[in-house]
């Protein structure tokens, strides 16, 4: 009684778990016809309830502590990958102290030496990799962004030392924790089979790889010019006045660096489709960065991105359409009315945010499946009711511990999540995506393969949204 409808289907367990799994977006708007804002489907035989628009958003990201859990859904998944007592594997209060010192590291400081190295990676990347070295050829993009994702995300978080560790151990080992980190692990995590075992293999090595390094740093005293979160991390102190153990520093930089890495990397991909889909916006985005910083194109620097809007509405955009993470789910913990409905869910369910949904329905997007990165302009026609009435309104933020947040209620907007479990990670990835696509222009033009307005689909099959593979477009080198 009370509870949201269900979503038709044949056999018990499996439920709608293949509909859902091959298009959540399609699933989600296809059942928020029929039945409204607020469904329940069977998941691999767990009642699951949507809540969509920015009240379901709302009522599921901010929901109360006693009445939502993250930690319970997904430690099985990451605590294998990351390792013993952070993120989920550890109490919410500790989550949110870790999440202050991650956040506190990422000072404008530390984001100005950000750029340079960034910079410095996406260009020698270009230079050194044979794919590159025609005037004129076809690659596949996804794989071309994943490396200098963790170049530039290891190099810039981690500090030099373990950038140089990349080219050899450190990727093969990342490559072999990410196939832990897949859905089928949901079910299977436990379970004594080849990737799993490597898996745990590389956890360990990757692990005792940067206690080392951290031990190497206490003993050898720290270059005073690098901002990097390991140093920071090694350096902070819980409220109970306990100092972040090694194994936890260690622990932390391999959560941050796979958080970083497949949405920072699947985004840069998709940036790079839609550039190859759309040629003439990537000349508008060259002639943008000649306008304001000059015809000689100097070295890229922190302040220069905010003065490059276009180059910001890119990601933008792309993260309205394409956000890397299309579902969010939390345990019920007790039974929870919806504001404006007759329904309560109950503890036997998991709750099921979907954020993409309310940034893609026409009532707070105009034209919402043009990828138009105009429309953050103001008085462009597809311009969205958010920015249209005035920019920003004042925004309600909240603290849970790790500093300010908005809490995003209302907003239809929300790629970065809302809430105590937010995106710490926003504005490092921002001066990361921003970079990347600026030294990206200055290099080249990118054009579909047949010339085509095209654009490859989406694979939903990884916990990430990411576009199917191969993905392939031609480049110009500008030289
Ligand atoms: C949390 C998106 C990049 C670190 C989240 C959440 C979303 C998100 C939606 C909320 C998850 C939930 O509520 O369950 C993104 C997108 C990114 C990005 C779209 C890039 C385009 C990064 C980067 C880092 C990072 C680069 C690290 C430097 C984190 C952390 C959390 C988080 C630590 C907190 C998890 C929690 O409190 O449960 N991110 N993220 N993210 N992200 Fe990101």
């Amino acid at each position: 009684p009370n509870e949201p409808p269900m979503v038709f289907h044949w056999f018990p367990f499996i439920g709608s778990t293949v509909t859902y799994g091959m298009d959540p977006p399609r699933f989600f708007k296809e059942n928020r016809d029929k039945f409204g804002d607020t469904f329940t489907f069977i998941l691999l035989g767990k009642k699951t309830t949507v809540a969509v628009g920015p009240a379901g958003n709302d009522f599921i990201l901010n929901g109360k502590l006693k009445d939502v859990n993250a930690e319970e859904i997904y430690t099985v998944l990451t605590t294998p990958v990351f390792g013993k007592d952070v993120v989920y594997d550890c109490p919410n209060a500790k989550l949110m102290e870790q999440k202050k010192f991650m956040k506190i590291a990422l000072t404008t400081e530390a984001f100005r030496s950000y750029v340079p190295i960034i910079s410095g990676e996406v260009q020698s990347y270009f230079k050194k990799n044979a794919d590159f070295k025609p005037k004129t050829g076809i690659i596949d993009i996804p794989k071309k962004m994943a490396e200098i994702t963790i170049f530039t995300a290891s190099h810039a978080l981690q500090g030099s030392a373990v950038r140089s560790r990349f080219d050899e151990t450190l990727a093969a080992l990342y490559h072999d924790l990410d196939m832990g980190f897949t859905p089928i692990n949901f079910m299977l995590h436990w379970a004594p089979l080849p990737w799993n075992r490597k898996r745990d293999y590389a956890q360990r090595t990757v692990a005792s790889i940067y206690m080392d390094i951290i031990k190497d740093r206490r003993a050898n005293g720290d270059d005073h010019e690098e901002h990097d979160m390991m140093k920071h991390l090694m350096n902070s102190t819980y409220k109970n006045g306990t100092p972040v153990p090694d194994h936890e520093v260690a622990h932390m930089m391999i959560a941050l660096l796979m958080a970083g890495q497949h949405s920072s990397s699947s985004t840069s991909s998709w940036i790079m489709l839609r550039l190859a889909q759309n040629p003439e916006i990537m000349e508008e985005l060259l002639q943008e960065q000649i306008r304001v910083l000059g015809a000689d194109l100097p070295p890229l620097q922190y302040e220069d991105l905010a003065k490059l809007p276009l180059n910001q509405a890119i990601i933008k955009e792309t993260l309205r359409i394409h956000a890397p993470i299309h579902s969010i789910m939390r345990a019920v913990k007790q039974p929870m009315p919806v504001p404006g409905t007759k329904y309560v869910i109950p503890p036997s369910h998991v709750l099921l945010a979907a954020p993409g949904v309310s940034a893609s329905d026409p009532q707070y997007f105009p034209n919402p499946d043009a990828w138009d990165p105009h429309r953050w302009e103001a008085d462009s026609p597809n311009a969205p009711s958010i920015v249209r009435n005035g920019a920003v309104e004042e925004e309600e933020k909240i603290d849970y511990g790790y500093g300010l947040v908005s809490k995003g209620a209302g907003s239809p907007y929300l790629p970065f999540g809302a809430g105590r479990h937010r995106c710490i990670g926003e504005q490092f990835a921002n001066v990361q995506l921003q970079t990347i696509v600026a030294e990206t222009v200055r290099a080249f033009k990118f054009s579909n393969v047949d010339g085509s307005r095209n654009l490859i689909g989406t694979d939903y099959a990884s916990l990430f949204s990411r576009p199917l593979e191969p993905a392939k477009i031609r480049y110009e080198r500008r030289d």
